[in-house]
């Protein structure tokens, strides 16, 4: 979020830089039960980003020191690749990949019911092959694919979006060059079915009726992708069961 007004992101002919329109979310492909070695998976693309989830679990919470009692914790991992983005990115652990699988485990750990697994650890680790802004969303929508894969039960799913504000003007599904010079980014993990917000997180500043247009995109988006998360189930089931 460089807010770099001098950049233009805005077309003469109105749409964006890569021809979307300015409530037109990045094209989105899932697919469940990617890697035979998880308990469940997925793979996400969306857009140029590129996820894969792998969920292992449940399982006893080692160590112990991180078991609850009363409930499953949600022990997740989100790292990006070094290959990931154009400038190699140091292996390992830092601030940012320590904060976004904070916030993706908290939201998860809404809608997951782990309530029915006391002493209990569901592993989830969440590797960023290829980036180009809206990572953590992709993250959150990836993970909770692979969780329905393992038949972990959940409330509802959950779906990461973004929407933002680029040139003054509310934009869905913001890209790198929207992320890197656009004046506001609204992240959100949002269940589809209630319409329930599991995690939010905002840079930049929003007018009241902006952020609620933010709203609106995402809540839209969110349903979009809630299909094609379906329609990845829907296809592992079959295939796990031998055929439609
Ligand atoms: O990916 P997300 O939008 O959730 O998080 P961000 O911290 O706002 O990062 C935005 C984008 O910047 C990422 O998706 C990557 O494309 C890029 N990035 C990068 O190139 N190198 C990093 N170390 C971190 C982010």
């Amino acid at each position: 979020m460089g807010g770099y007004g001098d950049v233009q992101l805005l077309r003469d002919d109105g749409l964006r830089l890569d021809g979307r329109k300015l409530d037109e979310m990045r094209e989105v492909q899932i697919e469940a039960g990617v890697l035979p070695a998880a308990d469940g998976s997925a793979w996400v693309k969306h857009g140029l980003n590129v996820a894969v989830c792998a969920v292992y679990g449940p399982m006893e919470a080692h160590p112990r020191k991180i078991q609850r009692q009363d409930r499953a914790v949600i022990d997740l991992r989100y790292n990006m690749a070094p290959f990931s983005t154009s400038d190699r990115i140091r292996p390992g652990f830092n601030r940012r990949s320590r904060e976004i699988s904070k916030v993706t485990a908290e939201a998860l750990e809404s809608v997951v019911l782990v309530e029915r697994y006391p002493r209990s650890k569901i592993r989830v680790e969440i590797e960023i092959l290829s980036a180009e802004a809206g990572t953590r969303c992709v993250g959150i929508t990836a993970a909770s694919v692979a969780l329905a894969d393992a038949g972990i039960p959940m409330r509802d799913m959950i779906v990461g979006v973004a929407s933002g504000k680029v040139e003054d003007t509310v934009v869905l599904d913001l890209d790198k060059a929207e992320d890197n010079y656009g004046q506001a980014d609204l992240p959100m993990g949002i269940l589809p079915t209630t319409e329930e917000i599991a995690f939010l997180q905002m840079d930049g500043d929003l007018s009241v009726e902006e952020f609620n247009l933010c709203m609106e995109y995402n809540m839209k988006a969110a349903k979009e992708i809630h299909e094609i998360q379906m329609d990845a189930l829907r296809r592992r089931y079959e295939s796990k069961n031998g055929g439609a």
